[in-house]
């Protein structure tokens, strides 16, 4: 049977190479990405273009993706961009936290009846699971002293408590961190540390097609537990405080219930 895969961050680097894998083999994927569509024309892809890191425009994409398909078998939680200074959004979010966290949470918590009903559903939220980053209570938006690696570390934390929230039975929750993949990851920055960024890509990282097998065998085959954390292929014993989880998934929901007028 067609099976639906919704990918965030379908249009490059990991997503997009998940997103033709799984189209080659069938699946009905839907990619989303907010910039132009991707060159190569697949058959199976839909793109679909939204700013993720908007609110506004993410709630309107899980009611147009919840009403176009009744049944959704895995969600893919890739979109992310690396922020060299601190960007606030439009509705005034850290740049990080709105594309990283509220927008994951607003996936997986919009999406659960198409997910709920599907015969083996699963989210697979790429992140930095496991790297011991930590959430700034006193400033979640990180208004003091912003620095991207605390802002990226933050996020990987956030995925941890998000899934543990959210993980259930039925809709089995996966934390997966690629470690370090060959993608376009000297983008954001300026030079010299862009060439610097480029070559550590080329010598140390892992190519995309070698990343993508172990992430797509979890999508057609998902753990048993609810929650699971995996580092570039292996299990990981990774446990999160669930008293964090609650407290911190009650604060990303009335976070992202603040919805602007129009
Ligand atoms: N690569 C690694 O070494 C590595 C390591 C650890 C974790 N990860 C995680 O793996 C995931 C994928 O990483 P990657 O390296 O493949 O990323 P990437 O090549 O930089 O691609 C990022 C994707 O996110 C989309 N995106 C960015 N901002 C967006 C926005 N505002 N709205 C909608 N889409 C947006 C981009 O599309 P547009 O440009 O069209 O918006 C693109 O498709 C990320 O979640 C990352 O945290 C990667």
């Amino acid at each position: 049977m067609t099976r639906t895969i919704v990918i965030t961050g379908g249009t490059h680097g990991i997503g997009r190479a998940l997103a033709r894998h799984h189209a080659e083999r069938g699946d009905q994927v839907v990619a989303v990405g907010s910039g132009s569509r991707p060159h190569e024309d697949a058959p199976n892809i839909r793109f679909v273009r939204s700013d993720l890191s908007s609110l506004r425009q993410t709630h309107d994409l899980v009611a147009r993706l919840a009403a176009e398909h009744p049944v959704i078998d895995a969600l893919i939680l890739g979109a992310f961009r690396f922020n060299p200074v601190r960007v606030e959004t439009e509705e005034g979010f850290e740049h990080t936290f709105a594309l990283y966290v509220l927008n994951r949470h607003l996936m997986a918590e919009g999406l659960r009846g198409p997910l709920q009903r599907a015969a083996a559903p699963v989210i697979v939220n790429l992140c930095g699971a496991g790297r011991g980053g930590r959430i700034h209570w006193d400033d979640l938006q990180l208004k003091n002293g912003y620095r991207p690696l605390t802002a990226t570390l933050q996020g990987a934390r956030a995925a941890e408590l998000l899934g543990a929230a959210y993980a259930s039975e039925h809709v089995r929750y996966v934390l997966y961190n690629p470690v370090f993949v060959a993608t376009g990851l000297h983008e954001p920055f300026r030079q010299p540390l862009r060439g610097l960024v480029r070559a550590a890509s080329a010598l140390f990282a892992q190519p995309v097609a070698r990343a993508i097998p172990p992430i797509a065998a979890l999508v057609d085959r998902p753990p048993a537990e609810p929650l699971t954390t995996w580092r570039r292929g292996r299990r990981l014993d990774h446990a999160v405080d669930a008293h964090e989880a609650r407290r911190f998934a009650e604060t990303v929901r009335a976070l992202s219930e603040r919805r602007p007028p129009g």
